[in-house]
């Protein structure tokens, strides 16, 4: 098939070069110059393992290409929209500014009996603005939402646990579905699982599983500090709570909490949805979800002190790790750059280190001194925190840079350290919601 994917930021550049890898024929189009080039270049404009070998596979073949012309989506037979929803400052909602202008875009360039697929986080009812915009193209719309993962977003993509169709209700539905059934044909041959669904539901889905993500780790940060507090352990508890099958094992990590481009502002802009649509008590447990989140980071940062004997000023902290998880340079809403900080501002002098996210032209904090080398970031450390769990940081030696810090202190923002071999090669190590009587 011939496709257009309009927005290639992490969403519309992983999907792009996905499509192709299924034997698409399939155009990005990004109004950022810049980006479209160095995409057409084959290289990738963020960390994100395998897209770069995908990109230029596509590239060789003739099957994928990127400009920032919107015309070039003229003929393709599937439109997939992948721009942005930047949370807006004074609501929290969902700025739909970037969907409507780049719909707006398209409309001038579609031919009849094509079809649109939305695939940004968006809110119930976006798809029925949309529908009108569209309204004399002869174009059909329909919702796909992705629910892909920064650091893992190549597989994700080609191998979903699930597939969502959102469609129109009538012919314009069922022509819709087998639209999206020949695109994902390899995928569902594989037996990937597909849902078809009213469009409403299909844009609720999304943030749905987001903010339940969002709420399962805020639900454990809380069982952690209950953890602290009065005895326990949250890495044995999760494991066991892990193992009901109704629970299941997955995103019960207690540590320094969720950040990024996605849950902190899918769960605010959730909760704005609730409230204006009359579901306050959704609202109101989601806006806990985001409290929660907000006093772990908090916790760590209190850890912190009383490791340093109750007063921070002046103290050398070594904080592991800079972005908001393993596996990307992102550091949108990092928890990790957001307790550094908390330190600096406490008047710690904090060194960070992170294998790809510091060090970045736009990684600019005065506050914080940037290290690339994880030993030279060691050395003279009086307090270490581990706060973004990359391999590397796990494969660390604690014997070995033992002889590079002042003080062999550890505090494990993440549960993700050998907590026995770090203790048995002398360092005093704290973990989060490892209460002392576990
Ligand atoms: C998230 C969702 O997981 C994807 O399904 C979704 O498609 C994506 O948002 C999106 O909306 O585009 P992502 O933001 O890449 O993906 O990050 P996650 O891997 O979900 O992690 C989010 C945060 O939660 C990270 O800061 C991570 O460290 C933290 N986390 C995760 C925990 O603190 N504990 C856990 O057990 C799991």
């Amino acid at each position: 098939m011939k496709i257009s994917v309009i927005g290639c930021g992490y969403l519309g550049a992983v999907h792009a070069a996905a499509l192709s890898s299924l034997g698409h024929t399939v155009t990005g189009i990004d109004t950022d110059p810049a980006r479209a080039a160095q995409l057409a270049a084959g290289s990738a404009p963020f960390h994100e393992p395998g897209l770069e070998p995908l990109l230029q596979g596509g590239l060789r073949d003739g099957t994928l290409h990127f400009t920032p012309d919107p015309a070039a989506a003229a003929g393709a037979d599937v439109h997939f929209l992948c721009v942005g929803t930047p949370q807006e400052k004074t609501t929290r909602r969902a700025d739909l500014g970037y969907l409507t202008s780049a719909v707006e875009d398209l409309a001038a360039h579609l031919r009849p009996g094509s079809t649109v697929v939305g695939k940004s986080t968006v809110p119930a009812g976006t798809s029925a603005i949309l529908t009108r915009l569209l309204a004399g193209t002869g174009a059909d719309l329909g919702w796909n939402p992705e629910f892909l993962r920064q650091g893992t977003a190549v597989s994700d993509s080609l191998q979903p646990d699930r597939l969502v169709y959102g469609v129109p209700d009538g012919t314009a539905g069922a022509q819709v579905a087998r639209v999206l059934d020949e695109v994902y044909a390899p995928l569902l041959h594989d037996g990937v699982p597909r849902l078809i669904t009213g469009l409403a539901t299909a844009e609720l889905t999304k943030s749905a599983a987001n903010a339940f993500l969002a709420l399962k780790i805020s639900y454990l940060n809380g069982i952690a500090e209950l953890c602290e507090n009065a005895g326990g352990d949250v890495v044995h508890l999760a494991q066991a709570l892990g193992l009901d099958a109704r629970i299941g094992p997955r995103y019960l990590q207690a540590g320094a909490g969720f950040g990024g481009g996605c849950l902190p502002k899918d769960i605010r802009a959730l909760q704005a949805q609730a409230e204006d649509a009359g579901a306050g008590s959704l609202g109101r447990l989601l806006a806990l979800v985001d409290t929660l989140n907000t006093e772990t980071r908090h916790r760590i940062h209190e850890s912190a002190r009383q490791m340093c004997g109750g007063q921070l000023a002046g103290r050398r902290i070594t904080v592991l790790g800079a972005a908001f998880k393993p596996d990307t340079d992102d550091i949108r809403d990092s928890p990790a750059l957001d307790i550094a900080l908390r330190l600096a501002g406490s008047g710690a002098v904090v060194t960070v280190t992170d294998p790809r996210a510091a060090g970045q032209p736009w990684f600019r904090y005065p506050e914080l001194r940037f290290e690339p080398e994880t030993a030279a970031a060691l050395r003279g450390a009086e307090l270490t925190v581990l706060l973004t769990e990359w391999a590397e940081y796990l494969a660390l030696d604690p014997r070995g840079v033992s002889s590079l810090v002042d003080r062999c202190a550890v505090l494990d923002g993440r549960n993700a350290l050998d907590a026995a071999a770090w203790r048995a090669a002398g360092w005093f190590h704290r973990g989060i919601g490892r209460g002392r009587r576990a």
